[in-house]
């Protein structure tokens, strides 16, 4: 029976040896290890020995039987390893495809216009001061001459958090933070930045927008200075040699206030679509600081002066660009953005 026993170990390890897949395995495994397997028969059969024979004949077997189980083990483990070779080896990446490339990407129009109005400001010796989006009401109305209730608000609604704690319909609230820090010095900085307004949107307007507030307080500051100022800008911006119109306007924190528009630079005054017929465009709400805000920001009307302007970013740049749809610009599309 022990000659048998290493006889059927020996012939059972060669054909493991052999086998070359898992379904020769599992015929292997049932073929010994089974319930009818060979060896299972033959660990039956200690019935039938001698009595004295019997317990070294069941421990040889199942010494037996503990080696042909690792040995399956082990084969196991080797196909499952040579068929994920295979399946790498049959999946692989042809590396000497030539790659898709991946262009290098630009600056989003509105920082390209952004950008170019800090240029043209900076030269005039404008400083580049930025201030939150989420604003106070008190700074964002109170302070800048619109008391609570005070009709002008109107032109202004926006996105509220509380009661007290806004979205900044403007980048004016700036004035009075670049005031109260730069207290008793001459200013002369622009704050761009976001704002927003609770609005329909459309062709002309969005929610969302830029803009680039300009400020200059010190002694003797008069209008002329301000006109200046804008029609530099003009100018520079969009290398236009016309002329600048001035118009009077109304704003709770300037006193005189005005707004100012340029010659059309598509028509130059014949009119178009852009211009609306009208051969002017209009580029920026503009005037001289009120009193009431000179004194919230810490300085005295009676000795200092000022003036403020707020320029719209897109607006510009559509007019620069011909663009006739100021959603264009945050909607993503790669074949509008590409264009500039
Ligand atoms: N804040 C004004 C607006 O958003 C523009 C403005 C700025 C007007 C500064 C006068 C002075 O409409």
């Amino acid at each position: 029976m022990l000659e048998q026993l290493s006889q059927l170990e020996k012939e059972s390890l060669a054909t493991l040896a052999a086998v070359e897949n898992g379904d020769a395995l599992a015929e292997w495994n049932k073929r010994y290890l089974g319930k009818k397997g060979a060896l299972t028969q033959m660990l039956r059969s200690v019935g039938q020995l001698p009595k004295e024979e019997r317990p070294a004949f069941g421990q040889a077997a199942n010494e037996v039987k503990m080696a042909l189980e690792a040995a399956y083990e082990t084969k196991a483990e080797e196909l499952r390893l040579a068929e994920m070779a295979q399946e790498l080896e049959q999946g692989a990446l042809d590396v000497t495809l030539p790659g898709r490339p991946i262009g290098p990407g630009h600056l989003h129009i509105t920082t390209q216009t952004l950008r170019q109005i800090y240029a043209i400001f900076a030269q005039m010796g404008f400083q580049v001061y930025e201030s939150p989006d989420v604003e106070t009401d008190e700074l964002n109305f109170e302070l800048l001459n619109m008391p609570p209730h005070h009709p002008a608000r109107d032109m202004w609604d926006t996105f509220w958090v509380n009661d007290q704690v806004l979205l900044r319909t403007h980048t004016s609230p700036g004035q009075i933070r670049v005031m109260r820090e730069q207290y008793p010095d001459p200013i002369r900085v622009i704050l761009p930045g976001k704002c927003y307004r609770y609005e329909q949107i459309t062709a002309r307007a969005e929610h969302q927008f830029y803009q680039v507030e300009g400020l200059a307080v010190g002694h003797g500051i008069s209008m002329t200075d301000l006109i200046g100022t804008l029609t530099e800008f003009a100018h520079r911006f969009y290398g236009a040699e016309g002329r600048i119109r001035i118009r009077s306007s109304y704003f709770p924190f300037t006193e005189p206030s005005i707004e100012a528009d340029i010659d059309c630079i598509i028509c130059h005054g014949e009119g178009c679509r852009v211009c609306k017929y009208s051969g002017w465009l209009e580029i920026c709400g503009a005037g001289m600081v009120h009193p009431v805000v000179l004194e919230n920001g810490g300085y005295d009307p009676e000795e200092w002066s000022g003036f403020a302007f707020g320029l719209g970013v897109e607006r510009p740049a559509m007019l620069k660009y011909d663009i006739d749809d100021i959603r264009l610009f945050y909607e993503n599309d790669l074949r509008f953005l590409r264009q500039f």
